[in-house]
């Protein structure tokens, strides 16, 4: 079935992803990228697929209802029903403990701007992207499942269960055909180089110091993206209306783990490990129990870590012109360059 689709910030790390995947898997489908192009967003991670016949790119905030009213507009003029997959936020935990209005700003008042134009324009479905973040820090065991109550901890997760609220309220309130889904940390192509494992890939490809924070032995479970999209897909397509759907990649490891590896892919030492002040309110241990969208929908992670991360490093060694760009922030010129404002 074709389907007409809004995907926020399309220009970020998971949304080009996503977008990527889509032309790939569902070629007739048309998609509208309504994303404001804040530092987080490139418009050269979609450079290959610009051209696609049912692509379009709509330059605006979703905190501006004009903005998000001129994506639904040009979904319009697509045909057929709408549907939309939001992934536009402030996704950073460090930058919302340095500042916390633009996350309040993004992914809250933003969520509901776009949760009101999806409903008033009576949207198919509405995926919600959101983290398992809003569920806290674990101890050393157990996992997260959907019915974990929330429980965040940074400005940053506080923000994402705040939209998640404003969703499932929506769903309550007015039977709007909104899902959510909850993932771990993603890693792969175009992820910019402030999270982990791009920071330490650059790092290490330049014989700096990798800053571990604390001890090294807070725990992540990895998500390879490629992996996330799919599984957003399958949300999509076959999720039931008004659930919430939690994704891992069963990959539970400690940074300093995930540190010691991308130095042996890159032949590096470790002594560029370099201990660091500790994050503030630094969340201990993230893990999912996904058996809920494995059961219900038949996803299932297909990358194994040990094949993906060393896929991520030789990624990020190739693209050596791309990190560049984004490190000095010359990427924006493209956009410039590309529609001339
Ligand atoms: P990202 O920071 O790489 O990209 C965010 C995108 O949103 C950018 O293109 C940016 O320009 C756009 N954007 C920001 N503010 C906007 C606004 N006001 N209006 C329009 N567009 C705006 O983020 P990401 O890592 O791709 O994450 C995507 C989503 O997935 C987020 O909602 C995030 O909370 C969630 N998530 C991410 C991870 C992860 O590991 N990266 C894990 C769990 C959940
Ligand atoms: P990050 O990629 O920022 O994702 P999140 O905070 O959303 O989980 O960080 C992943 C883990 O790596 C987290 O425990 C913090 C740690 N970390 C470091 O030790 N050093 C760094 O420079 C960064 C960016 C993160």
């Amino acid at each position: 079935m074709t389907r007409t689709l809004i995907v926020t910030g399309g220009a970020g790390f998971i949304g080009s992803n996503f977008i990527h995947t889509l032309v790939s898997s569902r070629p007739t489908w048309k998609i509208v990228n309504l994303d404001a192009l804040t530092y987080a967003g490139n418009l050269e991670n979609l450079t290959a697929i610009e051209r696609h016949p049912g692509y379009t790119f709509v330059h605006g905030d979703i905190t501006r209802a004009a903005d998000v009213e001129r994506a639904f507009a040009a979904a319009r003029e697509l045909g057929g029903p709408i549907s939309v997959v939001h992934f536009a936020a402030e996704s950073h935990v460090d930058r919302s403990i340095q500042s916390g209005l633009p996350f309040v700003n993004t992914n809250v008042l933003g969520t509901q701007v776009v949760l009101d134009a999806a409903r008033a324009h009576k949207v198919e479905r509405f995926v919600h992207v959101s983290t398992d973040e809003v569920y806290g820090s674990l101890g050393a065991t157990g996992y997260f499942t959907e019915d974990t109550p929330l429980a965040p901890n940074s400005p940053y997760s506080a923000s994402k269960a705040a939209s998640d609220l404003l969703v499932r309220a929506a769903v309550h309130t007015f039977g709007f055909p909104g899902l959510i889904t909850r993932c771990s940390n993603n890693y792969g192509p175009y992820q910019f180089p402030e999270k982990l494992i791009p920071l330490m890939i650059a790092n290490a490809g330049e014989g700096k110091p990798l800053p571990v924070y604390g001890d090294g032995m807070n725990v992540r479970d990895w998500l390879y993206v490629v992996d996330h999209c799919e599984a957003i897909l399958a949300v999509l397509e076959r999720g039931r209306l008004g659930e919430t759907y939690n994704i891992g990649g069963h990959n539970e490891y400690p940074n300093i783990y995930i540190v010691k590896r991308i130095l042996a892919e890159l032949g590096q030492p470790e002594s560029l490990i370099t201990y660091v002040k500790d994050r503030l309110g630094h969340d201990r241990r993230y893990a999912i129990d996904a058996s809920k969208i494995e059961r219900e929908l038949g996803w299932r992670p297909r990358f194994r870590f040990e094949d993906a991360l060393p896929l991520t490093v030789a990624w990020y060694r190739s693209q050596t012109q791309w990190m560049q760009r984004v490190r000095n922030g010359a990427y924006r010129e493209y956009y410039s360059r590309q529609y001339g404002s």
